[in-house]
């Protein structure tokens, strides 16, 4: 019933955003330099990485669960894995994870996870291993060269958070912000897109704040950035997340009107529509401020498709308040969005602020929210349909001859025809759903 010596296989699963999406890819990518190959499908690894979150309480909550499923299922096989708490649960709780959950053997942060062959080493030996360090950007430069993607990739190019919105842990997991070097940038970018990548999503949790230095010296900004990614022939695509109305610059509006690669859709959070929640979240904008940096984006690029992330039952919120989310929410018309009840995160402002809210009361907010911002985005759904455009195929389709892609407004679309993953085909939208479109496939746009 003890660790395997030395794992063979590994299984990473990660939960929350796509930094944690990419990170996790990264973490795979190590692990099978150290030659430990990933478990087949539907068999227990020998090392299981839980990359995880601690954006809000349940998703912290998980990893618990997802420890004890795995002991017992282990136990079952007579073999327990080899467990490590990669994430955002790991730099917020570090050792307390293992005094909880002794099977853990391994906990390691979000910037210091370069470092897992060496704590896998030390838990083959039965040492238990904890490295929550913050080394700034020392991570990228040690992990291997990117070899194998599919069509859409992610790149990390700037992170961690020095907003302090009151009620986010990010400042305190993922660290201050930090901007990845740009000639590291296009070299990565370069391997991605010589790995199979067509598409580039840049990632980061303010990715608009990212600043750098060209090749010649000159200080540029993200929209410097993504013009430079932009001059990669082989690259068709290039989308961008998560970004801050607080660092959005003239340049960064302009180019989506300047840059054919770049694909018509923006995810800029609001979080509420209402100034004094919105003051008390310390967000550093007020509502008519986001509805007018939206104007200025929709005059560059008319049918950009808008997407938002929402907080209901933030502390003290009133029902009037609430009104006034749902008032902007209807004003914007998103394509898309993401909407949370508050929770309360040990350590930030918020969490010890007068006036929580009560769960039912954010419960019915929560659904009155997401009724209307479901509307939206079948609205926005079935706007598109007719129109013919270029869809990126991703992936098979449940059905046999089917395929599944993303149009650039970022809808999934799936459709029946002849092609590979990583065309770029010409499709007419033909029906719309709430969460995808059934399109035609008209002709093949790349070979
Ligand atoms: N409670 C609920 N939602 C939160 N978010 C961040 N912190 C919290 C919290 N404490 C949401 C915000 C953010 C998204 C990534 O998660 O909407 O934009
Ligand atoms: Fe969290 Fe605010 Fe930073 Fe986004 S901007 S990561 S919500 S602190």
């Amino acid at each position: 019933m003890t660790n395997p010596a030395s794992p063979k296989t590994y299984r990473v699963k990660s939960f929350g955003c796509q930094m944690n999406v990419y990170d996790g890819e990264r973490m795979a990518e190590l692990l099978a330099q150290q030659g430990i190959a990933p478990a087949p499908e539907g068999e227990e690894a020998d090392l299981v990485v839980l990359n995880t979150c601690h954006i809000r309480e349940k998703a912290a909550e998980k990893v618990y669960s997802d420890i004890g499923r795995l002991v017992k299922a282990g136990r079952a096989a007579g073999r327990e894995p080899m467990i490590a708490v990669a994430g955002c649960v790991a730099q917020a709780e570090g050792e307390e994870i293992m005094a909880r959950a002794p099977s853990v053997s391994m906990v390691v942060g979000p910037q210091a996870y370069h470092r897992l062959p060496d704590m896998i080493e030390r838990a083959s030996r039965g040492e238990h291993a904890t490295d929550t360090d913050m080394p700034e950007d020392a991570k990228f430069a040690a992990l291997p060269k990117r070899r194998k993607v599919g069509p859409s990739a992610f790149l990390t190019i700037q992170e961690g958070c020095d907003k302090f919105c009151t009620y986010c842990v990010v400042p305190y997991t993922r660290g201050a912000e930090i901007s990845r070097p740009f000639s590291d940038l296009l070299r990565e970018a370069e391997t991605l897109v010589a790995a199979g990548a067509v598409e580039i999503t840049l990632l980061g949790q303010n990715v608009n704040a990212w600043t750098g230095t060209d090749d010649a010296g000159r200080d540029i900004g993200f929209d410097g950035l993504v013009k430079a990614v932009a001059k990669l022939p082989e690259l068709q695509r290039i989308r961008y997340t998560t970004s801050h109305p607080m660092d959005v610059t003239d340049g960064m509006i302009a180019m989506h009107g300047e840059v054919d690669k770049l694909m018509p859709y923006l995810h800029l959070p609001v979080q509420s529509g209402s100034n004094r929640v919105l003051k008390a979240m310390n967000r550093s904008h007020d509502a008519a401020g986001y509805l007018k940096l939206l104007d200025r984006f929709r005059a560059v690029r008319p049918d950009l498709a808008l997407s938002g992330d929402f907080i209901v039952g933030f502390p003290g919120e009133t029902e009037a308040e609430f009104a006034e989310t749902l008032a902007l929410v209807d004003a914007v018309k998103y394509a898309a969005a993401f909407s949370f009840k508050y929770s309360p995160r040990p350590g930030t402002p918020a969490a010890s602020m007068d006036g929580q809210v009560a769960q039912e009361v954010m419960e019915d907010r929560l659904a009155r929210l997401q009724a209307s911002l479901n509307r939206d985005q079948l609205a926005f759904n079935q706007a598109t349909v007719g129109r013919t455009c270029e869809v990126l195929v991703e992936r098979k389709g449940k059905l046999p001859g089917q395929w599944l892609g993303k149009s650039p407004w970022l809808q999934s679309v799936w459709f029946a025809g002849d092609v590979v993953i990583g065309d770029i085909v010409r499709v007419e939208l033909a029906e719309a759903g709430p969460n995808s479109l059934e399109g035609r496939l008209l002709e093949r746009a790349t070979a």
